[in-house]
């Protein structure tokens, strides 16, 4: 197992359902989106189990 934080922390799968990655949900909120519900269109994240949203959200407040 690896276990380097920096790097998989960027690539760290935030939901199981589709494969959506920490870095590729930061990526969108750098570039300005500010909702769930534009990242849930735009990676399909939260649109499975849900159980990710929670991870999404917190990642929005910060
Ligand atoms: S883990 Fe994101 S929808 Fe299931």
């Amino acid at each position: 197992m690896e276990n380097s934080t920096d790097s998989t922390e960027h690539n760290k799968v935030i939901c199981d359902c589709t494969g959506t990655t920490e870095g590729k949900v930061k990526q969108l909120i750098a570039d300005g989106v500010d909702s769930l519900d534009v990242i849930a269109d735009k990676t399909g994240a939260t649109t499975g189990c849900g159980s990710c949203d929670i991870l999404i959200e917190e990642l929005l407040d910060t």
